[in-house]
């Protein structure tokens, strides 16, 4: 893969535009880092000592009035309504075909890329994975600065879904991080330098993690965390934008009932948890992505996830709506005090997080002007709440959904289908786990009226986890995940239920969020894609997953430009503009995990070509042009001899199944991104064990897993992968 990368990258390169930036950055790394505690506690430093006096001088006001100056893109969704709209012009629709490629930056990673770039000044931030942040000249993409908190690699384990990080906030000269092992970073805008950095975790024995953006607003910077599937109790903490220190806590589930309440909306929560040991497993509702602020209000909106385990019955056994999961909470960005709630799925059984981004928009609802909220959670309904006191407005489905009919506009609770209860057989079930829409990001056109949405509908696979369905104990697993699903079983159970599934496939769609129409959709090839954007130039962006950039008419769906990357893309362009010059960027690199269980990935990019990160930023007249990378050769060599037993291989399968196939791929078979052990090289065989269970490869992200696995279960899951192979290449072969 690195021969390819290298290649690649010299080939891209076009005079001084094209930049390498490992080879030109001077490195920060932290180098001007100063304690929190001693800093925070001396009185005598001015509040903004350390941030930047010079660029990124952005307030309230300016986020607020963000219209006001169309070339930035100041915050996450571009100002507080998070409406990802850009108000720029000079590319539209006529004009799109001239696009072209200005600028490449090539980011060292081979994981994914999923940070919403901001553009301040000229300049801009964005993050890579291990929560390292850039800032690059905007018209050029010379770096400028580097900051790597030097998150140790094997931490890979802790992070569901990789080491990712979705971006930063700016804010009155510094640039605020969260990384993955869940600090809060605030950086001098200019430089780069470190002013502060806390600690957000409760608990470091837990699998807390950070990978979403901070959002900032009223002199605090507001962060969640993740971690729901490995076991965690979910908050929120608002922290002094100048001195890091904490202003309030908001936990979104009940805490130990022996302990007392933290805040009086637990009391509330509490009585909607009924039996069961939830807390010891965690309870879930981490606020891992959308956290959204409101100046007419001073509302903060948080996006709240799933349960922890995921099914109710080990949960909650009792039953109990399990409030604030999969819940909108509304609370004073000043005090935390929770003013309102809507709940989109009462007993969360499905991992429905509701944390995908907010929309804040004025609208017309049934002849009455109303100030709404809006959001597609994985949930498969696109709901629009009135953001004054959570009355809900609609909730039309936007994606496939079979696990409820409907949501009664009465109660506000959606209406279950009891016919895919998934405790005594498994059920396929839409949507699954990946939602009808996840974190990549939708765009509001409120002009239109119309959202655009990057949906799939990908069905999933729910089961009970057989060990409780036998005793009625379920107990936490350290380390690895706790779904409450039968993961173990998995590959096999699946298998047997194959020719039940109902349907994969990605979407871009436009959505009238009022009459529940689909005006127009697009069918991808695959259904993992990026998120999205939309400009007054009447166009709708978007990359994919085999590589394209596409730009899209926003009143037709037709495809007005398309331009190969060759990389894979997941995350939400943007558009600013800098001396007359309106651009385009978006970061490439996709995902290695949770991808590869369905359908055909041949013309998936990271299959194809391996996976680069890269920001690619495109004007008119624009004319980088790209080499195609090598195709990668994935054909699997002969496998060394398989000596397992029946029961071993069983063995080797469960435990693959539970601690290895998030990273590597179901039945062993990679998405590209992380190493296909079907394809382990014979020296690679030999050290397996060192690799596996004494964790000799950590420093480049594949942990150890000496806690979970003996030395003789890592050889079953050997022999299992060796099983693998033989199958695979015999079908292959066979056809
Ligand atoms: C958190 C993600 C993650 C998990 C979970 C994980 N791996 Fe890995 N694994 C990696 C990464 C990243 C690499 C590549 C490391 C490198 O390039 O040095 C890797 C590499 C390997 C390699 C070497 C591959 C090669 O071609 O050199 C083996 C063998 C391996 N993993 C086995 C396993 C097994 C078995 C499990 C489950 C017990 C597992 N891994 C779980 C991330 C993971």
């Amino acid at each position: 893969m690195k021969t390819h990368r290298k290649l690649w990258t010299l080939e891209t390169m076009r005079g001084s535009r094209a930049l390498l930036v490992g080879m030109v950055v001077p490195l920060v790394l932290g180098a001007c880092a100063q304690d929190e505690t001693e800093r925070s506690a001396d009185p005598g430093l001015d509040g903004r000592a350390g941030a930047s006096t010079t660029v990124a001088q952005i307030d309230d006001a300016r986020i607020e009035n963000a219209a006001d100056e169309p070339g930035t893109w100041l915050a996450y969704g571009r100002d507080f309504r998070e409406q990802r709209f850009a108000p720029l012009t000079q590319i539209n629709r006529e004009s799109v075909s001239d696009l072209g490629l200005e600028f490449v930056v090539d980011v060292p990673t081979a994981g994914a890329l999923e940070a919403t770039p901001l553009v301040v000044d000229g300049r801009i931030y964005f993050t890579s994975t291990y929560s390292v942040v850039y800032a690059v000249d905007a018209t050029s993409g010379e770096t400028l600065w580097v900051y790597d908190p030097q998150i140790p690699k094997d931490f890979n384990r802790r992070a569901c879904c990789g080491p990712i990080n979705r971006g930063v906030a700016v804010y009155e000269g510094m640039v605020y991080v969260g990384t993955l092992d869940g600090r809060l970073v605030a950086l001098n805008a200019e430089t780069g330098a470190e002013v502060w950095n806390v600690n957000t975790v409760i608990d470091q024995e837990r699998n807390y993690s950070i990978t979403g953006a901070p959002r900032v607003a009223r002199g605090k910077v507001f962060i969640g965390n993740g971690g729901a599937e490995f076991g965690v109790r979910g908050y929120v903490t608002a922290y002094d934008a100048f001195s890091g220190e904490q202003v309030w806590r908001f936990f979104t589930v009940p805490g130990d009932p022996s302990l007392p309440f933290e805040h009086p909306e637990m009391e509330l929560a509490a009585e909607t948890w009924k039996g069961g040991e939830w807390w010891e497993v965690g309870g879930g509702g981490t606020v891992w992505n959308s956290i959204v602020y409101d100046p007419e209000f001073n509302h903060l909106y948080l996006g709240v996830g799933n349960g922890a385990p995921w099914v109710r019955v080990i949960r909650s056994p009792g039953g109990g709506d399990n409030l604030f999961l999969t819940s909108i909470v509304a609370v004073d960005a000043d005090t935390g005090e929770m003013k309102w709630y809507y709940q989109t799925v009462p007993g969360d059984n499905w991992d429905y997080t509701a944390v995908q981004d907010m929309t804040l928009a004025d609208m017309r609802v049934d002849g009455e002007d109303r100030k709404v909220i809006m959001q597609a959670p994985k949930n498969g309904f696109f709901y629009v709440i009135d953001r004054s006191n959570g009355e809900l407005l609609r909730a039309h489905p936007y994606s496939q959904v079979t696990w409820a009919s409907h949501v009664d506009m009465e109660t506000g609770r959606p209406v279950e289908n009891t016919q895919l209860d998934y405790f005594d057989r498994p059920q396929w079930i839409l949507p699954g786990p990946l939602g009808g829409h996840d974190w990549q990001a939708m765009a509001f056109d409120e002009a239109k009226g119309v959202v655009y949405i990057p949906t799939q509908d990908i069905a999933g696979f729910y089961s009970v986890d057989a060990e409780f369905k036998e005793t009625g104990v379920f107990k936490r697993n350290p380390g690895t995940l706790n779904l409450g699903t039968d993961m173990r079983n998995g590959f096999s159970l699946v298998a047997d239920y194959l020719d039940e599934q109902p349907m994969y496939k990605g979407n871009l769609i436009a959505f009238d969020p009022l009459s529940g129409e689909t005006i127009w959709s697009v069918e991808h090839p695959f259904y993992w894609n990026g998120g999205v954007l939309a400009t007054a130039g009447d166009l709708v962006f978007q990359g994919d997953a085999l590589g394209f950039f596409s730009a899209y008419d926003a009143d037709t769906g037709e495809k007005l430009w398309s331009h190969n990357n060759f990389v894979a893309m997941l995350a939400p362009p943007v558009t600013y503009e800098v001396d007359g010059t309106q651009y385009v960027a978006i970061l490439a690199g996709g995902s290695g995990r949770i991808t590869n269980f369905f359908g055909s990935m041949d013309e998936v990019a990271t299959m194809k070509f391996g996976n680069f990160g890269r920001l690619y930023v495109y004007a008119l007249g624009g004319d980088v042009v790209l080499q195609q990378p090598q195709i990668v050769d994935r054909s699997i060599p002969e496998p060394p001899e398989l000596t397992a037993t029946e029961a071993e291989l069983k063995v080797g399968e469960q435990n693959y199944s539970m601690l290895c196939v998030g990273c590597h791929g179901g039945g062993a078979a990679s998405s590209g991104v992380l190493p296909d052990l079907r394809l382990l090289s014979p020296e690679r065989h030999a050290i397996f064990d060192q690799i596996v269970v004494d964790g000799a490869l950590a420093a480049t992200g594949m942990p150890g897993f000496a806690d979970v696995l003996s030395r003789d279960e890592a050889e079953y899951v050997r022999q299992w992968i060796i099983s693998r192979a033989i199958a695979d290449r015999a079908a292959i072969q066979d056809d």
